[in-house]
């Protein structure tokens, strides 16, 4: 019979709350005989606070041992700026290898959306998880005077860069529309930017199917507001992955809706599924936050590990919700969870 053996990560704010509807969807949309099992990890700023850890390394052993991650959000005003980012998401996307940070973009029905009523905008962000700014590679000199030298030194492999190129070009190769974009900025950035160029140029031999594109990021910003059905996959660096994405969730239904799954493609690791947003503590524990972006984090976690139908179905209803929704009467985390959960029940 099937399992999921599934990590639970709620993190901070409206984490916990945005976790617990994506798990009740999860539980109805599974079939009978999935046996789903549940550990749930008490990290994030309240145990930093209690215990001075963020993530201890026998946590990061058992974490190694599930099937997949879930995370909701990681990031409290209390904790200095950088403390939780880096020492519990980060290292997680780092220590699982997460080099493909998948991040779709649809437009649904009925979403506020500067783009309302435009046709076929779908297309997904293969994000850099590994390298980048990303690595911690820096220094500062002279803190805190005004002669201070701060570098934050982008690293880039050739491995890297191979390795989520051709995931791109895999996925691009199994989409209708068969199209990749590199986005990065090489008329500035001659080295990154150039290496990346040559390795997407060279892995692109062995796709003749896929149509390639390049864009540099500023340009690839105006194309997202005015033209974003140019694109269907796009590849790119970490920060800029980073920055486009919030940028395509505000532009195709805002960051309520937007899902990403950190994908270690080789299966060594287990990957994490999580919503593009942060904790938003202006809005926690107040019953307020969307949990869909969430709940399709869960469809993505799914399709992960081989349950496509499933996940499907997850997205279906979501799109259904969502055209039904009336923007004059929101509804509680609570109740979009629950409205969701008795859809996609089997
Ligand atoms: C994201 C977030 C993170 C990132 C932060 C919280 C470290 O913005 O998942 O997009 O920059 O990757
Ligand atoms: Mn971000």
């Amino acid at each position: 019979s099937r399992s999921i053996d599934l990590a639970v990560v709620p993190g901070d704010g409206i984490g916990q709350e945005v976790v617990a509807q994506g798990l009740k969807v999860l539980r109805s949309v599974l079939p009978q005989d999935v046996k789903l099992e549940t550990k749930e990890y008490d990290l994030g700023a309240k145990r930093w606070h209690r215990t001075g850890e963020t993530l201890p390394d026998a946590e990061l052993e058992s974490l190694r041992t599930h099937d997949a991650i879930l995370l909701g959000a990681i990031g409290d005003p209390s904790v200095p700026s950088g403390v939780l980012e880096r020492g519990l998401l980060l290292k997680l996307r780092f220590a699982f290898d997460h080099y493909v940070n998948l991040r779709p973009s649809k437009l649904f029905p009925n979403t506020a959306t500067p783009l309302a009523g435009r046709p076929d905008i779908d297309f997904v962000v293969v994000r850099e998880g590994t390298e980048g700014p990303y690595t911690g590679n820096g220094g500062s000199l002279r803190t805190g005077t005004p002669a201070e030298v701060a570098t934050e030194v982008s690293v880039n492999t050739a491995y890297g860069v191979e390795r989520v190129v051709r995931d791109a070009y895999e996925r691009a190769d199994a989409r209708p529309r068969k199209k990749l974009t590199l986005v990065h900025k090489n008329n500035v950035l001659v080295y990154a930017g150039h290496m990346w160029k040559n390795i997407f140029d060279k892995v692109g031999e062995e796709y003749p199917e896929v149509t390639t594109d390049y864009l540099h990021v500023d340009a690839a910003t105006i194309f997202f507001v005015t033209q974003p059905e140019r694109f269907d996959v796009i590849v790119t660096d970490n920060l800029f992955g980073d920055i486009l994405t919030d940028l395509a969730a505000a532009v195709t239904g805002g960051i309520g809706l937007a899902a990403s799954g950190n994908i270690n493609p080789t299966g060594e690791f287990p990957s994490m599924f999580e919503p593009v947003h942060g904790s938003a503590p202006d809005i926690a524990g107040q019953g307020k936050a969307d949990p869909t972006a969430t709940i399709l984090s869960v469809a993505l976690l799914l399709r992960h590990l081989g349950y496509e139908a499933e996940a499907v179905r997850i997205e279906e209803t979501v799109a259904a919700d969502l055209a039904e929704r009336d923007p004059s009467a929101p509804r509680t985390t609570d109740q979009i969870g629950d409205a969701l959960a008795v859809r996609v029940a089997s």
